[in-house]
């Protein structure tokens, strides 16, 4: 039996719905879902609700192996989501009957070669200055965890809180949690952001249709920054920031080829290993800007595929079954713009960059909050879109 906050409420049809969500990738069905539960009628304008990047990611859950120098105030937020996971794959689970690969099976970062192995050193020091749990192994150690592993590795970081999740079945759960809690769907592109006065009002969709809201959620990925209409002084400066990414099966018969996420850094390109519980291995990850390009290439695959087997020789044996690429949204800092926009009637969910899947559950409380209030909860505040609103230029006069 679904939870009271899961049951289906069917806003009536004629009202004008008090939020328009703008995007259906996993970061604007979050926020559809959670403004409904808060009792907002609620749209969402997408052709095609939980594709997007989400149909690429791996999924990993990774806020202390993807720590990276700078990022310190993100890594508040990512941790913030990582600690809410557990309790938000149970409530989607719970709402929607739908499994969604939760697993807590810790992540593995090793290293190749001497480079390598002063770069991890040099993120477990990082981590430690930071009070995250990681633990140095020597090359045999990080063997004894995954045998599998090629014999050249020199050491490695054991993480054990960072954890994966299945972002294709995050975003079916989405989308039936959606359905359940009556936001309305419509299946087409938004075309152009509405203004009238000093507010944003709506869309006017690819058919034509004019869709009206008391808020309007821009959450549509690497495409945020494109929707016409916007005024330039609140456009969002995302930019796409392509992965290609492999899928290959690992046969059942010979037991799991790895039981954990095993990242490393091999020629200074970031690559991971994630095995699903159902067979699935997921290796990526190309970081390559080339605008809004999705092609994949041969060069991309064998790149993943050479870096891959080095660290994995046996993974040459598995079928290769997929092969795609996705556009993460890339902004100026690498994290999120979540919130009010300076024009009212306006708000961002959007910049998740490398940490989309991560920061779903954060999104959501976030942005159910600031629609209901106006505000963002304090752990959100650093992450308003109003950071990057232009400097006010100092003449003499003023100064
Ligand atoms: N977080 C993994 C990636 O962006 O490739």
């Amino acid at each position: 039996m679904p939870s009271p906050a899961c049951s289906v409420h069917v806003p009536p049809p004629t009202r004008t719905p008090d939020v328009l969500v703008v995007g259906g990738g996993i970061i604007g069905l979050v926020t559809a879902w959670r403004s409904a539960q808060r009792g907002l009628a609620t749209a969402l304008v997408d052709p095609e609700p939980g594709g997007g990047a989400a149909q690429v990611a791996a999924g990993m859950l990774a806020a202390v192996t993807e720590l990276h120098h700078g990022e310190q105030t993100l890594l508040a937020l990512n941790l913030a989501s990582a600690r809410r996971y557990p309790r938000f794959a149970a409530e989607l689970t719970e709402c929607t009957g739908r499994d969604l690969g939760h697993r807590r099976c810790g992540t593995l970062a090793v290293a190749l070669d001497a480079d390598d192995r002063a770069h991890l050193r040099e993120l477990h020091a990082l981590q430690q200055s930071a009070g995250l749990e990681s633990e140095w192994l020597s090359g045999r150690e990080c063997r004894r965890l995954e045998p599998m592993l090629a014999p050249g590795v020199r050491g490695g970081l054991r993480v054990d809180g960072d954890h994966q999740i299945d972002p294709r079945r995050l975003a079916r759960a989405l989308v039936i949690a959606c359905e359940r809690a009556g936001v309305a769907f419509h299946r087409v592109w938004a075309e152009r952001l509405t203004v009238a006065g000093d507010r944003a009002t709506g869309v006017v969709t690819a058919d034509g249709t004019a869709l009206t809201a008391g808020q309007t959620v821009l959450a549509g990925g690497s495409f945020s920054g494109r929707l016409a209409g916007v005024p330039e002084e609140v456009r969002p400066p995302v930019r796409p920031v392509k992965g290609q990414v492999l899928r290959l099966t690992m046969p059942r018969a010979h037991g799991p080829l790895l039981h954990r996420t095993v990242r490393a850094v091999v020629r200074g390109g970031h690559l991971y290993l994630v095995p699903r519980e159902n067979g699935e291995l997921v290796v990526g990850a190309t970081s390559e800007e080339l605008g809004w390009d999705t092609t994949v290439t041969a060069g991309g695959v064998y790149e993943l595929l050479r870096d891959a087997h080095e660290l994995v020789p046996g993974i040459t044996e598995l079928p290769l079954t997929e092969t795609r690429a996705g556009l993460r949204p890339g902004s100026p800092d690498n994290a999120p713009l979540l919130g009010p926009t300076g024009l009212p009637g306006l708000l961002l969910a959007t910049g998740h960059h490398r940490n989309g899947v991560l920061l779903t559950p954060v999104t959501g409380d976030a942005l159910g909050h600031a629609l209901v209030t106006g505000e963002l909860p304090d752990e959100a505040r650093p992450f308003t879109p109003r950071r990057f609103d232009a400097a006010p230029v100092l003449t003499e006069r003023s100064a």
